[in-house]
């Protein structure tokens, strides 16, 4: 898809769940390569591994889940080899996630501040919250929260769930990772919202992040990714440029996802 070298490359990566006497092949064999100042786009439908597999890129996967099989490189490094400790230096710093579940990644008792804080802590240690907040207020409006100074002094239930999910964009968007894994973004947010966050993805990578945007939604990864890769229970069916892909659609699931009469999710 692109000649450089790929920052981030998965390697025939399995993550199975193992319940009740059953194994769920959730991610069962995929490759992925993930390139500086590009967005990436993983699209699939409800179930189809998109969430384990961007999970399983942290080391994540909590049981019954267990990666059973390939390798995450970073720059050439397999973070599946990383110690827990070396792991905690490359989340947020090197590799930034935008949870599809803000709910479970935001602490309830920690206000919004302080999240936001945290998240430009891990790249920049010395960084003071005074220096911060205009930073912050800026980007809260930039992601459709309209009151900042209320939004940052609240704590996280006192927040809708699509105020949520937007304080978690807002994170996102603070951090100077390499690495930006946004799963589902604008998911559960009105059309302006989507196009402001869109639009904002598409700033960080012409600032030369790598970024990986997980969606079930085609008309996102036609306006902005570059590159596209095509999931189905757990397994990459199609795979090129978004413009390759468009315009030649070989697999007969993708063919069935550009079908504009179907619903999907
Ligand atoms: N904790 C778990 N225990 C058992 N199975 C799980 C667990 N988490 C995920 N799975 C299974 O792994 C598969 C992939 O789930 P995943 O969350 O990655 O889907 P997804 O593509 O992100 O879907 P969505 O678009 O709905 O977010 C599903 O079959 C799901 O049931
Ligand atoms: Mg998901």
């Amino acid at each position: 898809m692109c000649n450089e070298e790929a920052v981030l490359a998965v390697k025939d990566l399995k993550t199975y769940f193992y319940c009740k006497g059953r194994v769920v092949k959730a991610v069962d064999g995929v490759s992925i390569d993930v390139y500086k100042g590009r967005i990436t786009a993983i699209i699939g439908g409800s179930g189809s591994g998109k969430s384990v597999m961007s999970l399983s890129i942290l080391n994540l996967i909590d049981k019954p889940g267990k990666i059973v099989d390939g390798q995450v490189l970073l720059h050439g490094k397999d973070l599946l080899k990383f110690s827990e400790k070396e792991l905690r230096g490359i989340r947020g710093r090197q590799i930034a996630m935008i949870f599809q579940e803000p709910s479970c990644a935001l602490n309830p008792v920690v206000k919004v501040k302080k999240h936001m804080y945290e998240a430009v802590r891990i790249h920049d240690k010395g960084a003071r919250m005074n220096n911060l907040l205009d930073g912050f207020r800026q980007t809260l409006l930039r992601v459709g929260l309209s009151e900042p100074d209320r939004v940052l002094e609240s704590y996280p239930f006192e927040l809708s769930g699509g105020m949520c999910q937007r304080v978690m964009v807002a994170m996102g968007l603070v951090t100077n990772a390499e690495v930006l894994i946004a799963d589902e973004p604008t998911s559960s947010l009105d059309l302006t919202t989507q196009a402001e966050i869109l639009e904002e993805l598409l700033r960080l990578k012409e600032e030369g992040m790598a970024v990986i945007l997980i969606t079930h939604d085609l008309g996102v990864v036609a306006q902005t990714a570059d590159d596209m890769y095509v999931i189905k229970d757990g397994k990459i069916v199609e795979s090129g440029t978004v413009r390759e892909v468009f315009a030649n659609p070989k697999n007969e699931y993708t063919r069935y996802l550009m079908d504009p009469i179907t619903i999907h999710n």
